[in-house]
């Protein structure tokens, strides 16, 4: 796949409005703030392809995003206390709208902050993938806040609470310091 290539299609408010999928599909999931955008930034190695925020909540739609062979989908965050509850209800809807569809599931992305322990929320998201038999890799961000040693602690530990099989792949990732790239990218073409 050529990752210098790669363009916005489309935002879908509401999931009955997706188009079926055409080609495979990437999709980045997790909680708001933890870097799914940022994520498809330094994949593609472009600074503002996806919207990023300090602010939790920032991606509200779903947004594609197409090379040559594959399409990529960020998603919004899940867990973000401090939204409206229509607009909760209505990403929710989203998410759940776009996993339920009969789509070509290439690789679902799941993003998990490295620094803090497993969420509820993650737990679920990942019991669903699992329950679902969709293709996933659990992606660890923002490493470049802790050390080495930290990180590898805090894999090890997440591995453990997560509850994954050997068989699903974790890496870690800094989109800031753009470590890990090279790997999801094999991920990715495999
Ligand atoms: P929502 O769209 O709100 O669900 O968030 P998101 O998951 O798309 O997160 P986004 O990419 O917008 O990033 C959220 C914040 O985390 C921004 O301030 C980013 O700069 C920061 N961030 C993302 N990746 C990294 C990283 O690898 N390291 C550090 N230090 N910060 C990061
Ligand atoms: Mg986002």
């Amino acid at each position: 796949m050529n990752f210098n290539k790669v363009a916005f299609e489309r935002s879908f408010g509401i999931s009955s409005q997706l188009p079926p999928s055409t080609l495979p599909e990437v999709a980045f999931a997790g909680r708001s703030n933890v870097g799914k955008s940022s994520m498809l930034n330094a994949l593609f190695g472009r600074k503002s392809l996806a919207k990023v925020s300090q602010k939790p909540g920032k991606t509200s739609t779903i947004n594609f995003f197409a090379t040559d062979t594959a399409r990529f989908v960020d998603l919004p965050g899940y867990g973000y206390a401090r939204v409206a509850k229509s607009e909760k209800g209505r990403w929710a809807e989203l998410i759940e709208g776009y996993f339920n569809q009969d789509r070509n599931f290439a690789l679902v992305v799941s993003l998990v902050d490295i620094r803090h322990e497993a969420q509820q929320l993650d737990l679920n998201m990942i019991g669903f993938l699992q329950e679902a038999g969709l293709p996933f890799a659990v992606v660890l961000t923002k490493a470049d806040k802790l050390s080495k040693n930290q990180q590898n602690k805090q894999a090890a530990l997440l591995r453990r609470q997560l509850a994954l099989p050997d068989d699903v792949p974790m890496l870690v990732t800094s989109s800031e310091k753009k470590i890990g790239f090279d790997n999801l990218r094999k991920l990715i073409e495999q």
